[in-house]
């Protein structure tokens, strides 16, 4: 279990490569030997929607093992509202420290300090095993559709959680991931040519 071993701090300009790095190592994995994540993250830094004030590393004995950014978005009411809420991610923590709690502290940490800067609600792309231990419930059971999804396919991986209750309250629509999300594998080919050999 999760000892208080670690910090946790606002992402500085010097940690954007190391942080970069963890989230290549920790989205590897060996039967999906591709990842985009980290050069998402590095487009979404420059991105105008970005909250820098929400760009969090933990570190544990001088170690940078995590990391989690938020970024805005919106949900288009059925009202004709436009309803803005938060989208997260990458969150990731170092692979030889994953399962001890460490996920969980900075994603808890994070979510207090949106809360804290006003934000109502979150909508992100997930996995609920993870997410529901904060508080995360399913998207649809909140009246939220996701952009796009085919007709009878599952909305399972679309999560939300509230950040001020009742925020969603009266609200059905449906939400979209930004556009800044979606990194070609071809732009992340030729970012990687000079990415760090550190991250493999
Ligand atoms: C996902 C991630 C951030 C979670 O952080 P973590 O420190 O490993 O997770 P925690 O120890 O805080 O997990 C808390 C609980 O969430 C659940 N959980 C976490 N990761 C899970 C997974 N991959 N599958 C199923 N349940 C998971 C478990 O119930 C876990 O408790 P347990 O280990 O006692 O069973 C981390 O594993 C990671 O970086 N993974 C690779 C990148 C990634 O997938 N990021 C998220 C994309 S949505």
């Amino acid at each position: 279990m999760i000892k208080n071993d670690y910090t946790i701090r606002i992402t500085q300009k010097e940690d954007y490569l190391p942080t970069e790095i963890i989230v290549r190592q920790a989205f590897l994995k060996k039967d999906k030997p591709v990842c985009l994540e980290h050069y998402l993250l590095n487009q979404l830094r420059k991105n105008d929607d970005f909250i820098h004030e929400l760009d969090f590393v933990m570190e544990k004995d001088g170690r940078i093992i995590g990391q989690n950014v938020f970024v805005k978005a919106n949900i288009k009411a059925d009202d004709g509202r436009d309803i803005p809420v938060l989208t997260m991610g990458p969150i990731s923590i170092v692979p030889d420290l994953q399962r001890q709690g460490y996920g969980k502290a900075i994603l808890d940490y994070s979510l207090e300090k949106a809360a804290e800067m006003g934000f109502g609600a979150v909508c992100i792309a997930g996995n609920i095993k993870f997410y529901q231990h904060s508080g995360f419930k399913y998207a649809s059971e909140m009246g939220i559709r996701y952009h796009g999804l085919p007709e009878g396919a599952s909305a399972a991986f679309f999560l939300c959680k509230e950040l001020k209750n009742g925020f969603l309250d009266g609200v059905t629509g449906e939400y979209a991931t930004p556009q800044c999300y979606f990194v070609t594998q071809e732009d992340t080919d030729r970012y990687d040519k000079d990415f760090p050999a550190a991250a493999e």
